[in-house]
């Protein structure tokens, strides 16, 4: 091989640098796969249309954590076991209650997760801890949701999905079917998405042998960011953006502006679909129908302009977080929430892929090659 140097460094001595890991195979996997070519996303063996079209989150929880469905006495089992573990420790309800009401609510998850961790029976094994940390994801959200708006907090329900009682708890009354079922969908969707950037982290610190509690709050903290999950509520700033402008409002000309000024449109690409995402299909659908239902028909046609403008402009497609934005919006949600909301939903992948690293560990420990010089003299503090 030909010498390649940098400052001296012969880079060719080292294993290949690729930047963001991109198409690289850290692990094998039997929670879900994605064909970035075809659009193709299976979830355990089934694909994301059927599960979209039958399965519940709960359903879906069992099936990441078990590789099968579950029948209906280990479903019923699986309900009761979450229902049961709704509530929050005292101390972790009172740090909702007292924390900055401006703070961002997936910081004060992140934080809250992590608080569990202290309060949770030393004797939980993993399972218990992943049905725990579901169960008490909704709670935190709604309850922070409320805390901060001076609003009373809404205990949790012994009843219900975990769809129905966290819109029950966020908005003080009980939710109707529909809702229900967009909030329950929305769950499905976004519970598992193999390596992306939350769930690597979580294997990472899983890897190191550290505890479900940290893995989960790691993960949380990736998912957090505008290139993950917070770019749900990027979108939807964006979107409001729009409306500020009111009768002058020009999706066209807006994506373009920021596309001739080298800025990303967020909800639009990703590292492994090179088509359009699969669970934005379904979400696209949802969108048009809650924006009619409820008014907000003119952001659903501003993400379709802005779609067309993406797609002629860059060839590029939306993502997941695209038109989840306006159903949410739709639904009454305040956009900060919306990263929580796919928290809530992609711990099921989080804790799966927790469980299969487990199962057969090795610490991830990759390489940096260092391209800086070698060999300085050491100068006294003074002499600087
Ligand atoms: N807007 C404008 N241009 C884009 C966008 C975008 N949203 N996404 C990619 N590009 C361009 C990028 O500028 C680059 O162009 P060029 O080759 O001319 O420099 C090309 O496409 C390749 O982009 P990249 O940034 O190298 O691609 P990546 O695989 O490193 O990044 C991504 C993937 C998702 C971070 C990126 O598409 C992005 O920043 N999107 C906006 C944020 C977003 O919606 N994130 C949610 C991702 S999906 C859900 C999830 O995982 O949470």
């Amino acid at each position: 091989m030909a010498e390649q140097k940098i400052n001296n460094i012969d880079v060719s001595e080292y294993p290949h640098i690729n930047r963001g890991l991109d198409g690289i195979v850290a692990f094998s996997t039997t929670k879900s796969s994605i064909d970035g070519k075809t659009g193709e996303l299976i979830f355990s063996g089934y694909h994301i249309e059927t599960l979209a079209e039958n399965a519940t989150f709960e359903e879906l929880c069992f099936l990441l954590w078990n590789d099968r469905l579950p029948n209906k006495k280990e479903l019923d089992e699986l309900n009761q076991k979450l229902r049961s573990k709704r509530n929050l420790p005292e101390p972790v309800l009172n740090y909702i209650k007292t924390t900055n009401k401006k703070a961002e609510p997936m910081s004060v998850l992140r934080t809250s997760v992590s608080m569990l961790a202290d309060f949770q029976d030393s004797e939980a094994n993993d399972t218990e801890n992943a049905i725990a940390i579901t169960a008490k994801i909704p709670t935190i959200i709604a309850a922070f949701d409320r805390a901060r708006k001076g609003k009373e907090i809404v205990a949790p329900l012994k009843i219900g999905s975990t769809a129905y009682n966290f819109l029950y708890m966020l908005n003080g009354e009980k939710p109707g079917q529909a809702a229900e079922r967009t909030m329950d969908l929305c769950l499905v969707i976004h519970a598992e998405h193999g390596m992306n950037a939350s769930t690597f982290t979580c294997r990472t610190i899983c890897a190191t042998e550290s505890d479900m509690f940290s893995a989960v709050t790691g993960a949380i903290g990736a998912l957090k960011g505008p290139l993950h999950g917070g770019a749900n509520t990027a979108v939807m700033n964006t979107l409001l953006t729009l409306k500020e402008q009111d009768e002058v409002a020009d999706p066209i000309a807006f994506t373009k502006e920021k596309l001739e000024n080298k800025e990303k449109i967020m909800g639009f690409g990703h590292r492994v679909y090179k088509v359009f995402d699969p669970r934005a299909v379904h979400l696209r659908k949802m969108s048009k129908e809650l924006s009619e239902e409820t008014g907000h028909e003119y952001l659903y046609k501003w993400s379709e302009a802005m779609v067309k403008t993406m797609k002629d402009e860059k060839n590029i497609d939306p993502n997941v977080d695209f038109f989840s934005a306006t159903v949410y919006y739709s639904m009454g949600i305040q956009p900060d929430l919306y990263t929580c909301i796919f928290a809530m939903s992609r711990v099921a992948g989080w804790t799966a892929h927790f469980f299969e690293q487990k199962a057969n560990n090795r610490l991830i420990r990759p390489r940096a090659l260092y391209v800086a010089e070698k060999n300085k003299d050491w100068v006294p503090v003074e002499e600087r």
